[in-house]
């Protein structure tokens, strides 16, 4: 069957604003929209503005009145713990409500601010959806940060209230969260007035008197007294959500998501995009603490009506790499999505797909990847293996939603290994040159969106118009810069190869090395540093920093290697996977004084390089890429 893909994205182009008006009646609002786009509000205009909503209602309440209130809405499938629990729509509404009238108890209403810190537990798309059902601002922290990551968020969002857990467990070792959590309070300038903790059977915390109530405890009472909440009013413009994401400095950025916009993006995007059907299971192999699981394991799928996988878990050695079919075929999933990262640890563990056959994956139908470039040979290796398309699509936590994407809903396209397929509707996707003018088709450039976004995406940074319009918008008139950089090709795909700024791709997770690099300057012995990306087989890349030390430091380097490593799990968390340090005489530089990272990555990574002709000393590329051979890097 021919896709409709391009008579669709024709139809938004020529009428963007009656194609969402259109997209928008899925959406259950409780007051309609007066414009649906209004360029004067805003930084760049704002969508379905004077609607009420509430993303709680549709993603849960509606359902009960639509005749799914015995479907199972999320799983729970835990296999650290071996553990399973899965909620009803009935059952997801009930807790919902519960932990709402908990948290309001406690003073948080509408935009109030509440963070949640929590591990891959239902707890934590509850929570989300209780702050949504009050109207309350919900931004959560990937529980692999570490204490002054949250901190730094603490102080940015301003929350009354975290929601946190005693634990969270990776494979074999229990994270102790409290420690991480009192630290960050403790750090904070801003103080919660209250942290409700979850108490994991694996390891229990001690509470602190007058700050911190029982998440379990609190919950039964509200639920015994029959509480009820009823879902509270709010703009489609106000905030849902806060999600911070690696910016080019220490400083994250928070992306807000509002309400409105959000939920008719989503909608949209299961069906046409994802090709999935209301009552169908629906798995995100991601984290809460990532826009993937904001978008796919929590809001889209339950404002879809379907079945949601919450998996605490890896891919491999939990136990093995058979998990991901075990999950599929015991839920009957009929849609996966991960990173490509995912799938390179299971190709590597089993490289025939030995594991595969082993499993029903019947219902199974296709493979979503994103987060970072699908290589085509792990691409193939999936299509071979579980004979479904599997689909590479593109997007970044500020427009919560795939840029672009072969439409499984609207027929499939024509794979091409390594591209992320067609911009969908809502996205003009442009490639400019660095003084901003259009390149012709396959050439690399700078990839932009012309604006306005589409609803769902950011309309600015938490308390931070200037920031969003510094970071984003200065650089290309008119247009949103992406900060990845590609090609579009003559049949109108894109390719995106890389980042324009400093941001690296870490298993899928986004990180600043400007930001690791702000945290290895602090060690007392380190003079000057640089942190760049190099490539790694399974994680696609793994930062490597370089250290000089101060003159006169008597200190074995291999020592000072290890404290910087373990500073920057300490500052940023495990999850940086920053493990390779390399003590240098001299950092090469430009004559102007700039730090030469990109060659230095092109060593490391054995590509072609060419002597930058505004080097300083061209003698110090020589002893980097001794010491990089030195290590087995780039040899
Ligand atoms: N809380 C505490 N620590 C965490 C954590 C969490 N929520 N998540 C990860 N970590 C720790 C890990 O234990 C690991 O610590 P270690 O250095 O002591 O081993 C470190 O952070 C790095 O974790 P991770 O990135 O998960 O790497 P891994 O080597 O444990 O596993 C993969 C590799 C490929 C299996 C894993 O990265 C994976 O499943 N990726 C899927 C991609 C994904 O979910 N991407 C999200 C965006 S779609
Ligand atoms: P995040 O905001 O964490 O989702 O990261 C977004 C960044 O990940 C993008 O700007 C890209 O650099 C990269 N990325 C995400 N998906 C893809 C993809 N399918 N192909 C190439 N890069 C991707």
């Amino acid at each position: 069957m021919a896709s409709r893909y391009h008579d669709v994205y024709a139809g938004w182009q020529r009428d963007p604003e009656g194609f969402w008006a259109d997209a928008a009646r899925d959406i259950d609002w409780f007051k309609p929209w007066d414009r649906v786009f209004d360029a004067s509000q805003g930084v760049y205009g704002r969508w379905f503005t004077g609607a009420e909503c509430n993303t709680c209602y549709n993603a849960v309440d509606r359902h009960l009145a639509g005749g799914r209130a015995d479907q199972v809405a999320l799983i729970h499938d835990s296999t650290i713990t071996g553990t399973k629990r899965s909620f009803t729509y009935a059952e997801l509404k009930r807790e919902v409500i519960a932990l709402a009238s908990a948290i309001r108890n406690q003073g948080v209403g509408k935009g109030d601010r509440v963070i949640i810190y929590m591990p891959m537990v239902a707890e934590a798309a509850i929570a989300m959806l209780a702050c949504a059902r009050l109207g309350a601002v919900h931004s959560v922290v990937f529980g692999g940060f570490a204490a002054k990551e949250l901190a730094t968020r603490i102080d940015d969002a301003k929350p009354k209230l975290i929601i946190s857990a005693s634990c969270g467990l990776e494979p074999g070792r229990v994270v102790a969260y409290k420690p991480l959590l009192d630290g960050a309070v403790d750090l904070a300038r801003h103080k919660p007035d209250r942290c409700l903790i979850l108490q994991r059977p694996q390891q229990a915390c001690d509470l602190i008197q007058g700050r911190d109530v029982d998440y379990a405890d609190i919950v039964a009472r509200e639920r015994a007294a029959g509480a009820n909440v009823d879902c509270v009013p709010v703009a489609a413009t106000d905030p849902l959500y806060v999600l911070y994401t690696s910016g080019t400095t220490g400083q994250p950025k928070g992306v807000v998501r509002d309400n409105g916009g959000h939920m008719v993006a989503l909608k949209w995007s299961m069906e046409n995009e994802f090709g999935v059907k209301p009552g169908e299971a629906f798995w995100a192999a991601s984290d809460v603490g990532w826009v993937v699981g904001h978008s796919y394991i929590v809001y889209a799928p339950l404002l879809h009506g379907c079945t949601s996988i919450l998996y605490e878990g890896k891919p491999v050695g939990t136990p093995d790499a058979g998990a991901f079919w075990r999950v599929i075929a015991e839920h009957g999933v009929v849609a996966l999505f991960t990173a490509p990262t995912a799938f390179r640890a299971i190709k590597k563990e089993d490289p025939q797909g030995a594991l595969i056959p082993n499993y029903d994956l019947s219902k199974f139908r296709t493979l979503f990847l994103a987060g970072e470039r699908a290589d085509p040979e792990t691409i193939k290796w999936a299509e071979r293996n579980l004979k479904v398309p599997v689909i590479d699509h593109w997007w970044q936590t500020e427009t919560g939603s795939p840029i672009s994407q072969n439409p499984m809903g609207l027929g499939q396209l024509p794979v091409k290994y390594g591209s992320p397929c067609v911009p969908m509707p809502g996205y003009d996707v442009q490639v400019l040159d660095d003084a901003g003018h259009a390149v012709p088709r396959g050439t690399l450039g700078n990839v932009v969106v012309r604006l306005p976004l589409p609803p769902g995406c950011l309309p600015t940074l938490w308390n931070a118009d200037q920031r969003f319009r510094d970071a984003y918008l200065a650089e290309f008139p008119g247009y949103y810069k992406t900060a990845d950089a590609g090609y579009i090709d003559h049949d109108g795909y894109l390719f995106i190869m890389a980042r324009t700024d400093d941001i690296i791709n870490v298993a899928g997770h986004r990180l600043s090395t400007g930001g690791m690099e702000e945290v290895v300057a602090e060690h007392p012995d380190v003079a000057e540093c640089a942190v760049i990306g190099i490539a790694d087989e399974m994680k696609g890349q793994v930062p490597c920093g370089f250290v000089v030390l101060n003159a006169g430091v008597a200190r074995d380097a291999a020592s000072i290697e290890r404290e910087v490593i373990g500073l920057v799990r300490e500052k940023i968390g495990p999850v940086a996977a920053f493990k390779t340090v390399l003590a240098v005489k001299r950092l090469p530089k430009t004559r102007s004084g700039k730090i030469l990272r990109g060659t230095m990555q092109k060593i490391a990574d054995k590509e072609a390089w060419a002597m930058p002709a505004t080097i300083d000393d061209p003698a110090i590329l020589d002893e980097i890429t001794v010491a990089l051979h030195e290590r087995g890097i780039g040899v």
